[in-house]
């Protein structure tokens, strides 16, 4: 359906859209934060009216990313004669009465333009092999990505290929696979659009087409949903519960180098009475990886159901229903109570021993945070080193990031100091209750003392045995290392041009 094209060829198109701001940068400023419309008709009259000024901007995006078919001549106005008979013979655009439309949305994002599928419309959100833009769990997965150099990445199923474009800025060759040959046909030409070289494309299931190989970072966003049956690619393994998702973990280390990360998005069911760490903890025992999963949200099962039917069916239809009955009545029968939605980071050691951290992730994850994952996994491992004797001498650091916030309580008169947190604005956003004489006496850590010395420090000013302000700090000081707060010597802060500060 798309057509071979060569990378200098699409330039102009994408020369085009940068200078009439048909970015995610433009887009965010004509439209500000909001969802765009997921059904066709849906909202439309919105985007319609905050495009009426009819520059080139407004026309790209009525054609290419709401899809409403345009009038022939105020098409040709904005892309130019030439590039608009291109992009028809490209299999970008078709004539459409006497208008032309498109049949593939473009969508900005971050310095990529991307090819994907308008799946708004019934006839294309039927097919099975429809192939998806960016959605929440494409976002996840590229914010989550630790983007440091390697040699040999690999992006399992890669849809319209905007992970392994991504990784392609970072790594020497990137192979991505799909079942889908549709979606290894945009992927391919969305890497001639944005002129990504390095890029190989292989059609196979899960981990087959690599058979042999080793990768320094394996990225993948699986078809994680836990559905009834098969009825999307992007959406559905065909696979019972989560058992495809379980199935990548289990197989990933195999393609890992040493040192090598693995990292997924996916959903893993939760049924009745089971805690949903002892049962994900079983799928990584023996095989030979440090693990770190983050749960970022949970849904109860029918709402689950309920949320796919919305985004992912056309309509109110009698089949709808249908779908969410079969789809609810699968849950029952399964015995699934919830359905978790989390993050799995992975790294392949040659190590007798590994660690397994399985916690909820802090709220409010904004923008990429692989740096942050990197140095999570540093930290990790400091920890692991180093007994209570050996972390008294250490020469901790407390990052600039962090703040302490205070609650006071109006009582006998004044102001009193019920409660103290602690909150990082950049990265992993945790937050933490905190003693207030602690976090004084954290304050002091900026690399130069022992923490013996500090904790000694504050038993004198509170009249205590240091001993026992030793045995209740260090608990708290082992999380707030854990959690990026403090930092040994051993361990580089992140840059600051990673992430802006959050508000
Ligand atoms: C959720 S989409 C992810 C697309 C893209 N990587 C992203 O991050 O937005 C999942 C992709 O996996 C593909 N897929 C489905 N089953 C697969 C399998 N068994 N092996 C490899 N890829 C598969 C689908 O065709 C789809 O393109």
């Amino acid at each position: 359906m798309l057509a071979p094209v060569a990378p200098s060829e699409l330039q102009r198109l994408r020369a085009l859209c940068q200078e009439a701001g048909y970015t995610d940068r433009g887009l965010l400023a004509l439209f500000g934060p909001i969802e765009l419309p997921t059904r066709a008709g849906r909202g439309m009259a919105h985007f319609v009216h905050l495009t009426r000024e009819g520059r080139r901007l407004d026309i790209l995006v009525r054609l290419f990313l709401l899809g409403l078919p345009t009038p022939h001549q105020v098409a040709a106005e904005a892309l130019g004669a030439r590039l608009l008979e291109d992009c028809g013979a490209w299999g970008l655009l078709e004539p459409h009465q006497d208008r032309v439309a498109a049949r593939v949305r473009l969508l900005p994002y971050r310095d990529l333009l991307l090819a994907a599928d308008q799946a708004e419309y019934p006839e294309i959100a039927e097919r099975p092999g429809q192939v998806m833009g960016i959605t929440a769990s494409t976002v996840a997965l590229a914010n989550f990505a630790v983007r440091r150099p390697v040699e040999e990445a690999l992006d399992l199923g890669t849809g319209c290929g905007v992970q392994a474009l991504l990784a392609a800025v970072h790594s020497r060759q990137v192979t991505a696979t799909d079942t889908n040959g549709r979606a290894l046909e945009f992927a391919r030409f969305n890497a001639a659009l944005n002129n990504r070289t390095n890029i190989c494309f292989i059609q196979g299931d899960a981990f087959q087409p690599v058979r042999g190989r080793r990768f320094d970072l394996i990225l993948s966003n699986p078809p994680f949903a836990i559905s009834p049956r098969l009825r999307y690619f992007y959406r559905d393994s065909g696979q019972p519960g989560d058992s495809f998702c379980r199935r990548l973990v289990r197989e990933a280390p195999e393609f890992l180098n040493d040192g090598g990360l693995f990292q997924m998005t996916l959903d893993w069911v939760e049924h009745v009475g089971q805690d949903w760490r002892q049962r994900l903890a079983e799928w990584f025992e023996g095989t030979g990886c440090d693990a770190w999963v983050l749960r970022l949200n949970c849904e109860t099962a029918a709402n689950y159901a309920y949320l796919w039917i919305r985004d992912t069916e056309p309509g109110d239809s009698e089949q709808t229903a249908r779908l969410y009955e079969e789809w609810v009545e699968y849950f029952e029968r399964e015995a699934v109570e919830a359905v978790s939605t989390g993050l799995i980071a992975m790294r392949r050691t040659g190590a007798a021993r590994h660690w397994l951290r399985l916690e909820e992730a802090p709220a409010r994850i904004i923008g990429p945070i692989g740096d942050w994952v990197a140095q999570g996994f540093l930290l990790r491992d400091f920890l692991e080193a180093n007994s209570d004797e050996q972390l008294l001498t250490a020469k901790l650091r407390l990052v600039p990031e962090a703040r302490l916030e205070q609650e006071f309580a109006a009582r006998e008169g004044r102001w009193q100091s019920v409660a103290s947190r602690i909150r990082l604005t950049r990265g992993l956003p945790w937050t933490g209750n905190l003693d207030a004489r602690l976090a004084g006496s954290l304050a002091r850590l900026a690399g130069q003392r022992p923490l013996r010395d500090v904790l000694v420090h504050l038993a004198i000013e509170l009249g205590v045995e240091p001993d026992r302000v030793i045995a209740a700090s260090l608990p708290l000081v082992r999380d707030m290392i854990l959690r990026g707060f403090l930092l040994p010597e051993s361990v580089p802060a992140v840059s600051p041009g990673e992430q802006p500060p959050l508000p």
